[in-house]
């Protein structure tokens, strides 16, 4: 390019400083204070502006659509390090593209805020291109620095990022290493997402990237790819429209996401998520901060604190964590464990391999107490028995009803729990709570007599000798720190959406399926023909739900307002045995294998056992059959509908005739028949 049609554009540049431009000759400066100044794509989609965070500072920042989406920005984390956030300068800030080649934001002050480190390196102009790259070229064209190549935490369609490249926000950052694996990283040390290539082209790799496409499908691309690029990713909105204008963000709540922004014709764009890495937020490691426990309320994650032993750090951001009111430091030989159930203590690589123990509940308590480096502990009740010991001293908890997970935190003197959200009884009534106890021993008493009086009973207690009354005021008390979830009618019709997918009808009613809040997919049974008080169905409800064994199913929660009752179990993909059993000839694909009918029918008779012999309060049955005998994916059984005979209104005297029996014919104990007395045989 000649001297002259440099020092035209220049001068082109002076007089009509808002236009759009192709290049930007040296000697260009932006000024905070004048909003009309920017530097232009030719068809205007992209700026390079001072946009205003407050009105009175300002971050110099590359803007889609009039300043509707920033794309880049002159931050802390350009060039690899600090924590990404943009930089901010008053009113008397500029920006100036020097004539040594240099772009450098400086302070109203003079201070220099930001510089790209091009000076004397032959930088001879700059452009900003339609795709939102903004370059510092030589003479001859070729960029020297741009901002593609060093960019915030966002990425714009046709953007290139590879390996070496960050994007940054907060403690997260995002990354891609030679073997292709795009990971987010906390603090730049554990890993709690990755999305690679398959491993059987993992090997043959020369320089992996990934790109947005303009159409919403994240791709891989590596120059040894034969079919040039691998789909990774697909927006909800994919291949639609070619008005969107799509981004991934690596947003500072610690989630990669893709947004649409509807570009409408005058800016004040409509931007909706369309992609998220990690589906649970929860499961965002240090989300909450340090020690913070994050759950969910209302289907968004909050942040909260362990117990009342601690405090947050920030009364105003749950995010920044909490601390110990006492230090475990100042209280030596009073440091006690908290334990917290449904919660669990996220681990992810590398702390995975080396902390892992495998621990009953007990141990995995004692070890940590006894153990000075442990600060915390978790145990995964998924039948695994691992017990993960945290010896860093940063913890990040998630909370949530149907956690299989028990931990425990170290702290000093006793552990004073929190109200716990999942037990609304013992939460809401914690002040009157002792008449509470009073009042609902008498009821329950005279409840219990009216049971045992008209001769309904389908328990048995494995103590005979135990009067009833005193196991109903026992199971209050045993059960209120250990109830299932309350859901709200709202939550479940949520998370059902409005009850619209329906399992089946079982003996007590009809079953939907339905997602919760954390993604967990479960069972919605509506019961019909209940009538006794709100908290009887608690206890009740209570007692199942503290049933645990492999083979039966699990009651995640519960919800009883007004007559209707709903209870929440979790969802076995495989369904209800008779659907195997009782198929027609034709339908082989149906047919189980040998092997999975033996590890059905034992997994029947443990689950029954366990129901009728082996747990605390002994639960008979009462209607098994294939119905009630689920299937999970690898065809474990699980029997479900234990317990729900106890629910019925027992003071409906016409279950004394078979008719109205809620077992089914055919399948009933004898003894139901007979009146003998019931056995656990
Ligand atoms: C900016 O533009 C507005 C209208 O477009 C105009 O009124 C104002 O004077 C301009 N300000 C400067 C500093 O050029
Ligand atoms: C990155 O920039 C910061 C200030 O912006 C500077 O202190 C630091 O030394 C730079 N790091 C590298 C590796 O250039
Ligand atoms: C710029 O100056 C303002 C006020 O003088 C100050 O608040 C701000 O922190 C400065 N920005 C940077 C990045 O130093
Ligand atoms: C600007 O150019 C880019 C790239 O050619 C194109 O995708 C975009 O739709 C254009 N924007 C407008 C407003 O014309
Ligand atoms: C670019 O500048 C170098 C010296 O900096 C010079 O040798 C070269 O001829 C120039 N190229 C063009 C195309 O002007
Ligand atoms: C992305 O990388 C490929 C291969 O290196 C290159 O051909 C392409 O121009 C790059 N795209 C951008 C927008 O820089
Ligand atoms: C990619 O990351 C995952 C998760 O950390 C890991 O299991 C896998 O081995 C990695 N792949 C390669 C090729 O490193
Ligand atoms: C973050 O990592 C560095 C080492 O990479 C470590 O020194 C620091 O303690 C870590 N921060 C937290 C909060 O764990
Ligand atoms: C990986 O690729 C191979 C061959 O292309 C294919 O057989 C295999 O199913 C793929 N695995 C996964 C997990 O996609
Ligand atoms: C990778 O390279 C090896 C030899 O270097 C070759 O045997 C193999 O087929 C290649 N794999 C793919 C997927 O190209
Ligand atoms: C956009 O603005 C132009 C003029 O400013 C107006 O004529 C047009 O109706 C607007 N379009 C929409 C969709 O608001
Ligand atoms: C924004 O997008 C959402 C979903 O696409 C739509 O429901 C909503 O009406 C849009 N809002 C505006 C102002 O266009």
């Amino acid at each position: 390019m000649s001297k002259f049609s440099l020092i035209l554009l220049y001068l082109n540049f002076l007089f009509t400083i808002s236009s759009s431009s192709t290049l930007i000759p040296l000697g260009s400066t932006l000024q905070a204070s004048n909003r009309n100044q920017s530097w232009s794509s030719p068809n205007t989609s992209f700026s390079l502006s001072f946009i205003p965070v407050t009105p009175s500072s300002f971050v110099a920042a590359i803007t889609y659509n009039a300043g509707d989406v920033i794309v880049w920005s002159a931050s802390d984390g350009s060039n690899g390090t600090g924590d990404g956030a943009s930089l901010v300068v008053n009113s008397g800030g500029t920006l100036n593209l020097l004539s040594n080649g240099a772009l450098r934001l400086t302070n109203g002050s003079g201070a220099i805020v930001w510089d790209s480190a091009t000076a004397n390196r032959g930088v001879s102009h700059a452009s900003l291109d339609d795709l939102g790259n903004f370059q510092l070229l030589n003479n001859e064209s070729v960029p020297i620095w741009s901002s593609f190549q060093n960019p915030t935490d966002t990425l714009v369609p046709s953007q290139n990022f590879t390996v070496g490249m960050i994007l940054r926000s907060g403690s997260y950052s995002l990354t891609l290493d030679r073997s292709a694996n795009l990971t987010l990283n906390w603090n730049d040390t554990i890993e709690y997402w990755s999305l690679g290539f398959n491993s059987s082209i993992n090997g043959n790799l020369t320089s992996p990237r990934f790109m947005l496409q303009s159409n919403g499908i994240l791709v891989g691309l590596d120059p040894s790819f034969a079919r040039g690029m691998i789909n990774m990713a697909f927006t909800t909105d994919y291949g639609e429209s070619n008005d969107v204008f799509r981004f991934l963000r690596m947003d500072n709540d610690g989630n990669l996401r893709i947004y649409s922004s509807s570009t409408g014709n005058n800016g004040s764009g409509n931007i909706t998520q369309t992609w998220a890495a990690v589906t649970d937020q929860c499961q965002v490691y240090g989300f909450c901060g340090n020690m913070g426990i994050c759950s969910y309320k209302d289907s968004k994650p909050v942040c909260g604190c362990p117990s009342q032993n601690f405090e947050p750090v920030n009364e105003h951001d749950g995010r920044k964590g909490c601390k110990r009111k006492v230090e475990i430091e100042d209280c030596p030989g009073d440091v006690t464990m908290l334990q917290l159930e449904h919660t669990m203590f996220l681990t992810y690589p590398p702390e995975l391999s080396d902390q892992l123990v495998t621990l009953a509940i007990v141990a995995c308590r004692t070890n940590c107490l006894a153990s000075s480096t442990c600060t915390a502990s978790t145990l995964v009740a998924d039948g695994s028995g691992f017990c993960y010991l945290k010896t860093p001293d940063f913890v990040s908890g998630y909370q949530g009803a149907v956690l299989p997970s028990t931990s425990f935190i170290k702290v000093c003197g006793q552990a004073i729990p929190n109200p716990s959200p999942y037990q609304e009884a013992s939460a809401k009534d914690n002040d009157s709570l002792h008449t509470m106890v009073i009042v609902s021993v008498v009821m329950a008493s005279l409840l219990a007599l009216v049971v045992v009086g008209i001769g309904f009973w389908c328990l048995l207690y494995s103590n005979r000798n135990k009067s009833g009354r005193m196991s109903v005021q026992y199971e209050l008390v045993d059960y209120a720190s250990g109830a299932p979830v309350k859901f709200s009618y709202k939550e479940l019709q949520q998370s059902t959406k409005g009850f619209s997918e329906r399992l089946g009808e079982g003996g007590f009613g009809a079953v939907y399926k339905g997602t919760l809040a954390n993604r967990m997919v479960v069972a919605v049974k509506q019961l019909e023909g209940i009538e006794q008080g709100e908290r009887q169905f608690r206890i009740k409800v209570a007692t199942i739900s503290s049933t645990h064994h492999l083979n039966l199913v699990r009651l995640v929660g519960f919800r009883c307002e007004g007559r209707h009752r709903l209870l929440v179990y979790e969802f076995l993909k495989n369904g209800s045995l008779d659907k195997f059993l009782f198929t027609s000839k034709d339908q082989s694909g149906k047919s189980l294998k040998w092997e999975n009918r033996f590890n059905i029918a034992l997994g029947t008779a443990r689950g029954i056992t366990y129901l009728h012999e082996e747990c605390r309060d002994c639960i008979i049955h009462c209607d098994i059959k294939p119905e009630n005998i689920l299937l999970d994916e690898a065809y474990t059984a699980k029997v479900s509908d234990f317990g729900l005979a106890r629910l019925m209104n027992p003071k409906d005297h016409r279950h004394l005739s078979l008719a109205s029996i809620r077992g089914t014919r055919g399948y009933l104990a004898p003894e139901w028949l007979a009146n003998h007395p019931i056995t656990s045989k």
